[in-house]
């Protein structure tokens, strides 16, 4: 018989709930966004994100359970998030995941978001080759990473400070576009021009990156020209981080000439970005790993994956993991 996870995402502003077969089949993926929510602050207010996931996550987790035809019972463990992220929204996750597998019986998998974005790949294909060039863009994150193996990790760079959907958000929220910033930029950008020249920080330095100094400069120019023509300003924003990150990423193909990239996390959806991500794939005869649109922004599908393969690997968890608001990927 097939086994099943229940797999559970709360660590910022979706609270999310997904049942993953051990071939890793998504039975169902639902997901609640708390957008509206925060919308009008421009951000995500955590004590808001914590007690709306509470408020969500048993009608979300029963909906997913329904949506598979599955009842708790008959699942063979509960993988949950358990950083990096807001540490009451963790909280909530960790305390629903162990108290389902304790009443049913089966083990609790702890989960690196970050590990979920880089399986997100897999909902795409289950034919992943490695070593793997890694592109993870989120709103907490910009890193290069090599992916040697399953599991296994090479940092090769990462932001020495705003993240690059922290600095779509915040440009779109100097805008007054709204948040999340990513989906409205880049759809004024498809319509306007990148005419304005903002800097391409650190473009020639190793694999590291900057957003602070980008988005200073499309306030400055906003600033200066009151008469600004917004959906110039996203085309030439999106760009300028669009050139970053393929650079970046040629550095790496051209360094390792790994057979294939994947690009994860949230920014992932853009269409822009997944273009760009095409042409450079196909310049480098590399296979091009991105999960379905859907599936790059926060989701628990890609958690469950994640849990899978730590399950198989290493086996369910001692009851005593808590949040951890700062985990990083266990680089070797
Ligand atoms: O992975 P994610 O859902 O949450 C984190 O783990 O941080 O990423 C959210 C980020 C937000 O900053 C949002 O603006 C960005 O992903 N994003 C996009 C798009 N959709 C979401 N950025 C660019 N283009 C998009 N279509
Ligand atoms: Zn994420």
């Amino acid at each position: 018989m097939t086994r099943h996870v229940l797999a559970i995402e709360t660590s910022c502003d979706e609270t999310a709930a997904a049942v993953i077969s051990e071939t890793y089949e998504v039975r169902s993926s639902v997901v609640a966004s708390q957008i509206d929510l925060h919308a009008e602050f421009g951000g995500v207010v955590p004590e808001l994100a914590s007690r709306a996931h509470v408020e969500l996550i048993t009608p979300i987790i029963s909906q997913a359970l329904a949506e598979a035809r599955i009842t708790g019972p008959e699942l063979s463990a509960v993988a949950v998030t358990s950083g990096p992220g807001l540490v009451g929204a963790l909280l909530v996750g960790i305390a629903t995941a162990k108290s389902l597998a304790l009443a049913w019986g089966i083990p609790v998998v702890s989960v690196n978001h970050l590990e979920g974005h880089l399986a997100s790949v897999f909902l795409a294909d289950r034919a992943v080759p490695f070593p793997q060039t890694a592109l993870l863009v989120s709103g907490g994150h910009c890193m290069l990473t090599r992916a040697t193996s399953l599991g296994s990790y090479e940092l090769l760079g990462e932001t020495v400070d705003d993240s690059i959907g922290e600095a779509y958000d915040k440009v779109a929220r100097y805008l007054g576009l709204g948040y999340p910033g990513g989906p409205v930029l880049d759809r004024l950008a498809a319509t306007g021009r990148d005419v304005l020249n903002f800097p391409r920080p650190m473009l020639a330095d190793g694999y590291g990156f900057s957003f602070s100094g980008l988005k200073t400069a499309v306030v400055n120019y906003v600033r200066k020209e009151p008469a600004f023509v917004v959906a110039d300003v996203a085309a030439s924003f999106v760009a300028a981080c669009m050139d970053v990150l393929i650079a970046k990423i040629r550095r790496a193909m051209r360094e390792f000439g790994d057979p294939a990239l994947a690009i994860v996390g949230g920014v992932a959806a853009s269409p822009i970005l997944r273009d760009r991500a095409r042409i450079i794939a196909d310049e480098f005869s590399s296979t091009l790993l991105i999960p379905p649109q859907s599936l790059a922004t926060d989701n628990a599908a890609m958690i469950g994956i994640a849990g899978w393969q730590k399950f198989v690997a290493h086996g369910g968890d001692d009851m005593r993991f808590g949040p951890q608001p700062d985990l990083r990927l266990n680089f070797r």
